[in-house]
């Protein structure tokens, strides 16, 4: 049963910004894995409730979370059988309503991962549609059609899984139905009308529970090229990729999300929805943006660049330049639960991709990790932080097979399959089970060397990175103007060095191995390696591969 659910609005913004969304640092929680209140090894609603508190204190100012819906979990949640509800594991509706209110009355926005493109194959629509048969209603509401070759043998077209392997899965009845992702994961058919109102009624049912957004998973796939024509050629997707394809970023795809922001503006407290759209170039993201459309598109480009002066500066102008035109904000995002975190990435050569599984050497990737940390803080726009990235987490390069869960893993030849890295329990405690994340184990093994880097081995160490976010976090706060605004100002800086002003502040980077002498612009206010910036006759040494900022 549905209970009545309205959470009160939220007070605004700290910022005083009209739009607390566009300079908001968004915290992604990976509810399986922030923390576990009933003790089954697996995070739960209650556990992010109780953890609230630590949110505020890190000074984020909204919290999305990935799918906690009524699921098989052959995705992890983002195989949906149930929009409207809570999957046990997770708690129940009355949970999420707690959660909710919770969030707001600490000053919280709450953003839920709304899964479109594909329901679980355990939706009601879809085991209807398996069991009344080949040109039935309910099978045109996703892509059944015949197979080729004599007997329909062959699949429809030559379309392959973005986790590898054909896109097509053949039912009894010898019909094939279209699955980008997994066979778990069929795809909604968005021509059909009832697909359409379907979602707009689930968009209304989570603001109505009080949440203030929404992040649209694989917001580009929805609309599939007429036909469904043969790609060609061997060169297919992989998971973040951005090529070309006649499944993804299909111009219709703008139809939806125009009749989307219809009615997240009918609701008060500005709700918000961001794309994750995966296109060939931050231009076309742009068009996700548009004022009629959505808020915001994550910044895969951005995600994707290696630790280089010169292709940093570029993305960084390209992006801005892509969304200024379009009146949004641009969003960082260094690390999410699809991606090699950061500082693992960072501690490896560049051009291995974004699913790695070579440790690298931890510290100089943690150093590079902290350092564009606060150059990502110090851009104008909306910074989205994943998860232990607080902590200076690494990947888990080391999972042993048998515990895997990523669907991908399993179906990866010659593929990315390596998410579950990335998706390991967080540690809150030096001692206990499972480091504080629950009482009763964790879903996927803890390294030993997690208990220094839990939150309380960390917290109240000054060199920590957990106080080197808080502080970056306290700063962007006390300093609006670091956040806001669409462009940035570059200052002259030798090669391998980033300099840039914003109002009232000036953010130095150093990309390089080896330390470099620089003119002070100011007062120094953070630095991401040693504390203390030494100022020595108007000058100061950027140690290598480290940000300062400055007040000027
Ligand atoms: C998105 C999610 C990813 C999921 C996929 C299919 O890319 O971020 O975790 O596997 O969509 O839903």
């Amino acid at each position: 049963m549905t209970p009545h659910l309205t959470a009160p609005a939220i007070t605004p913004a700290h910022t005083g910004h009209t739009n607390w969304w566009q300079d908001a640092v968004i915290y992604q929680v990976y509810p399986r894995s922030f923390a576990d209140a009933n003790g089954d090894g697996m995070g739960d609603l209650d556990g992010v409730r109780h953890k609230l508190p630590y949110l505020r204190d890190l000074g984020v100012d909204a919290v999305w979370l990935s799918p906690f819906y009524a699921s098989p979990q052959a995705d992890a949640g983002y195989d949906v059988a149930d929009y409207r509800a809570i999957d046990p594991m997770f708690g129940t509706l009355h949970d999420a309503d707690a959660l909710i209110r919770d969030a707001h009355e600490l000053g919280l926005r709450i953003i839920v991962d709304l899964v479109p493109n594909h329901s679980s194959d355990q939706h009601e629509w879809f085991k209807r549609a398996l069991r009344e048969g080949p040109g039935s209603a309910l099978r045109s509401r996703y892509h059944f059609r015949p197979g080729r070759g004599e007997t329909g043998e062959l699949p429809p077209n030559d379309w392959e899984s973005i986790f590898g392997g054909p896109a097509w899965t053949r039912t009894e009845d010898g019909e094939w139905y279209l699955h980008l992702f997994a066979p778990e994961q069929p795809d909604f058919n968005w021509e059909h009308p009832a697909v359409a109102d379907e979602f707009r009624s689930i968009l209304r049912f989570w603001l109505d529970m009080g949440v203030d957004g929404f992040r649209v998973d694989v917001a580009h796939g929805l609309v599939k090229a007429p036909g469904l024509p043969d790609i060609g050629g061997s060169d297919q997707l992989k998971l973040l990729g951005n090529d070309v394809m006649p499944f993804f970023d299909q111009d219709g795809v703008h139809e939806i999300y125009r009749s989307w922001r219809l009615i997240l503006d009918e609701y008060p407290g500005e709700r918000i929805a961001v794309a994750e759209a995966w296109t060939p170039t931050v231009e076309r993201t742009a068009h996700y943006v548009r004022p009629d459309e959505l808020h915001q598109a994550f910044n895969f480009q951005y995600l994707g660049a290696p630790w280089d002066a010169e292709a940093l500066r570029e993305v960084i102008d390209v992006s801005l330049a892509a969304m200024r035109p379009v009146g949004a904000p641009a969003t960082w995002v260094l690390s999410n639960h699809d991606v090699t975190r950061h500082a693992t990435r960072f501690a490896n050569p560049p051009g291995l991709g974004t699913q790695l599984r070579t440790p690298g050497d931890r510290e100089l990737g943690l150093r590079r990790a902290r350092a564009a940390t606060l150059l990502m803080l110090a851009l104008p726009g909306s910074a989205y932080l994943y998860q232990g990235e607080e902590l200076g987490l690494p990947d888990v390069t080391d999972l042993p097979d048998e515990v895997r869960q990523d669907p991908s893993f399993f179906r990866a030849e010659g593929q990315d399959g390596f998410r579950d890295g990335c998706r390991v329990p967080l540690p809150w405690t030096v001692d206990g089970p499972s480091y504080g994340f629950g009482s009763g184990g964790s879903w996927l093994p803890q390294p030993a060397s997690w208990s220094a880097l839990s939150v309380e081995a960390q917290s109240g160490d000054p060199d920590s990175t957990l106080e080197l976010y808080r502080a970056a976090l306290a700063a962007r706060r006390e300093h609006p103007g670091l956040g806001s605004g669409d462009a940035v100002s570059w200052l002259d800086a030798p090669e391998g060095v980033l300099a840039f002003a914003r109002d009232g502040f000036v953010c130095t980077v150093n990309l390089t191995a080896e330390p470099v002498r620089l003119p002070a612009p100011g007062k120094a206010l953070l630095s991401s390696g040693s504390r203390e910036v030494a100022l020595d006759g108007g000058e100061f040494v950027l140690e290598a591969d480290t940000t300062v900022w400055w007040a000027v």
